[in-house]
């Protein structure tokens, strides 16, 4: 089973891209709505709630883990990945890669959650890759509440993205990260507020390609995952709220049980 861990609904996009690029794989996904958002914790409360999520999809059988938030990705990925022996894939390694791909000038922009941000994850994994890469971040807390607010379609919306999105545009990027699943509700107005001449990396169409292609070089891996069942969609707090959202992000119906995963 391929285990997808969130820190509560966003993670729903990059749930359906996977879906979509692999129906025949079984999948149960984990969302802490309970405790979201995770982007304004510390690193070590976001360390021990992550750990506990990726625990349960564990103990529930997975054979491939999907870190699907990238706040998690951004501080915990490195210690999930040296607990369990499954392949670990997380949002900001194949985000990066992805961005460096198609990228002419080697100019970055990243948006992301606070948290996120101030790790500097994405700075280090693109340097990794690219040691001339520049790298402009930007922290935009706003987003995730406004998504959650339903307030997408809102001027609002689009006013607080432009404002977020000017100190990154006049730094003459190339290509932009949207690094949070949030972003996903919103990224017809990042696309619109940037402006043509920057290329806007889709961080889920990257994992779902990442994941697909690392099965077809291990088809081991991949008779594995045959699907047994329909996917699950499990989080830790279930309310009407978190329904209609869940439902918005992942654009068609969905069910959500609850689960609480202990430590
Ligand atoms: C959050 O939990 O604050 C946002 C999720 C993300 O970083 O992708």
């Amino acid at each position: 089973m391929i285990g997808i861990l969130d820190s509560g609904v966003g993670g729903l996009t990059v749930a359906r891209a996977l879906m979509a690029r692999l129906p025949g794989c079984d999948m149960r996904y984990f969302g802490d709505t309970a405790r979201t958002p995770y982007g304004d914790k510390s690193r070590e409360a976001i360390s021990a709630c992550a750990s506990e999520g990726a625990g349960h999809l564990m103990r529930q059988g997975a054979t491939l883990l999907v870190i699907a938030c990238h706040t998690i990705s951004a501080l915990a990925a490195d210690e999930i990945r040296q607990r369990y022996e499954v392949p670990v894939f997380d949002m900001v390694s194949v985000t990066a890669a992805r961005a460096l791909e198609g990228s002419e000038k080697g100019r970055f922009g990243v948006i992301g959650t606070r948290a996120t941000v101030e790790s500097g994850a994405y700075e280090t994994c693109l340097r990794r890759l690219c040691e001339t890469a520049k790298v402009f971040s930007q922290a935009c807390p706003l987003i995730v509440p406004l998504v959650e607010a339903g307030y997408t379609h809102r001027p609002e919306a689009a006013m607080i993205i432009k404002k977020y999105l000017h100190p990154i545009k006049v730094r003459q990027m190339d290509t932009l990260i949207p690094g949070c699943t949030h972003y996903t509700a919103v990224e017809n107005i990042i696309r619109r507020k940037i402006g043509r001449r920057v290329r806007v990396v889709d961080p889920s169409a990257a994992m779902a390609d990442a994941v697909s292609s690392f099965l077809e070089a291990h088809p081991e891996a991949e008779a594995r995952l045959r699907r047994l069942r329909s996917p699950v969609f499990e989080v830790s707090d279930v309310t009407p709220h978190w329904e209609r959202t869940a439902q918005a992000l992942f654009r068609q119906r969905i069910r959500l049980t609850h689960s609480a995963p202990v430590s």
